[in-house]
């Protein structure tokens, strides 16, 4: 096949639980994970499967599991999925940082990774002796790396720390030079886990731009692991979803990020559900359900900062009452209240309700930053708590667009994102 970059077939990966694999600190290792493959070499790797024997023994954890893909010249592959997926560790695999337990991967071309941050550069040698180091490893000559030297380094915005050992860079900082390295490579296949969460934003556009640059360039392909989602249906011309080791869904980029946001976290069992356990209150009005939807009012269990969400709130009532009110708290990670949404307050006059039935909050424009964040649920009758609970649920956000500019400050790690607007005069 002329287009295929890669192939994987029945492509897994276990490790021995309680032996986590010696972490690669050296050049060799991560950042810039190198193939000295030379072009078009067809690679193979079959069966290395020491730990094939053991399958089903419960001291091995496959990490990735029955991973069948292609990717053709010039595609943009976004991959999605909750933290534990294995997403890394596919890229791993298609990097040749780690061997396959079993299966087979096919890679046609010159490929460069940018995998986890802090591993992959020589931390005694200067920045400068590292762009050389990693140049070199990935395939070019002292001369080529020459050429080039100058762009890299003004890439990277680091100028000024080019003598510096890298065992003095913050992480940000190589990250910064990883990435102005693989990009100057000019690599046919380039690779790259969620580093960019660590630059600034200013630094990420960058980035996005020469990703963007890179893929397209006729037949550069580019795999790119993302928490990012706008960045995903922006970039990407097609998306996998992994969730336990798994591909569960593939297709357009919208589509795969939308059925991630309805089920990703359901299907993996750790956050989606609502807890009554914490339960206080008279009972006459009370919760059964609670869901959030999205703007076509389908459930999700993951939302997107900026999105047009809805808090789907079931109740029954035992006994009518003149004054009905609902009261949902939103907590950050330190447990303070963010958002305090309240009928009594955001509802124009008094809520008229059946014996039983839902009441949906609009949250027209979703501006809690990327994180978890704990729901607790109030009803009362008039002032009188009729049902309180305390960790109803937890509310889930990825990355979004809020602004409808493809950027959000990433540095800002608490507080809300306010809508508002620049103007020039
Ligand atoms: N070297 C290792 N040894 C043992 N388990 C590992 C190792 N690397 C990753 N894992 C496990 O494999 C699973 C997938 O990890 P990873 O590929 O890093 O997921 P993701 O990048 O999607 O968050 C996780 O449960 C992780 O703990
Ligand atoms: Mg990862």
């Amino acid at each position: 096949m002329q287009n295929l970059a890669i192939k994987v077939s029945n492509l897994g990966k276990a490790y021995r639980i309680g032996l986590k694999e010696k972490k690669q600190e050296t050049l060799a290792g991560s950042i810039i994970a190198a193939l000295k493959a030379p072009l078009r070499n067809f690679r193979k790797i079959s069966n290395l499967n020491k730990l094939q024997n053991q399958d089903g023994g419960d001291d091995i954890f496959w990490a990735n599991r029955n991973i069948n893909f292609e990717v053709y010249k010039g595609e943009v592959l976004g991959i999605i999925g909750k933290n534990g997926a294995g997403k890394s560790t596919l890229l791993k695999l298609l990097s040749r940082i780690t061997e396959p337990t079993e299966g087979r991967i096919e890679i046609h071309g010159k490929v460069a990774s940018l995998l986890e941050v802090g591993t992959g550069f020589n931390p005694e040698l200067t920045g400068s002796e590292n762009i050389y180091l990693n140049g070199t490893i990935l395939g070019l000559t002292r001369k080529e790396i020459d050429a080039r030297y100058n762009d890299i380094v003004e890439f990277s915005g680091i100028e000024k720390f080019m003598e510096t050992p890298v065992k003095r860079y913050s992480s940000g900082m190589k990250v910064r030079l990883a990435f102005a390295v693989a990009a100057h490579i000019d690599p046919e296949i380039l690779i790259i886990d969620e580093v960019l969460a660590v630059g600034d934003a200013e630094f990420q556009k960058k980035c996005l731009g020469k990703m963007q640059e890179v893929a397209g360039k006729a037949g550069r392909t580019v795999l790119f692991v993302s928490h990012d989602m706008a960045a995903v249906k922006n970039l990407c011309t097609r998306a996998i979803l992994l969730q336990n080791g798994s591909i569960t869904y593939e297709g357009h980029p919208n589509d795969v990020v939308d059925y991630y946001l309805r089920n990703a976290a359901m299907i993996q069992n750790d956050t989606a559900g609502v807890s009554f356990e914490n339960r206080k209150g008279n009972g006459k009005f009370i919760v059964t359900n609670f869901e959030f939807l999205n703007a076509a009012h389908q459930p999700v269990v993951v939302l997107e900062t900026g999105m047009d969400a809805f808090l789907k709130v079931s109740y029954k009532s035992l006994e009518k009452s003149p004054n009905p009110v609902v009261n949902i708290l939103i907590r950050n990670s330190y447990q303070q209240i963010i958002g305090n949404l309240l009928t009594r307050i955001a509802f124009p006059g008094v809520l008229k309700l059946a014996p039983e039935g839902y009441v949906l909050c609009h949250i027209p424009k979703l501006p809690f930053l990327p994180g978890r964040y704990t729901i607790d649920i109030m009803l009362k009758h008039d002032y009188d708590v009729t049902d309180q609970i305390e960790g109803l649920t937890i509310m889930e956000v990825e990355k979004g667009d809020f602004y409808g500019t493809g950027k959000i400050q990433d540095s800002m790690k608490d507080g809300l994102l306010v809508d508002h607007q620049w103007q020039v005069i």
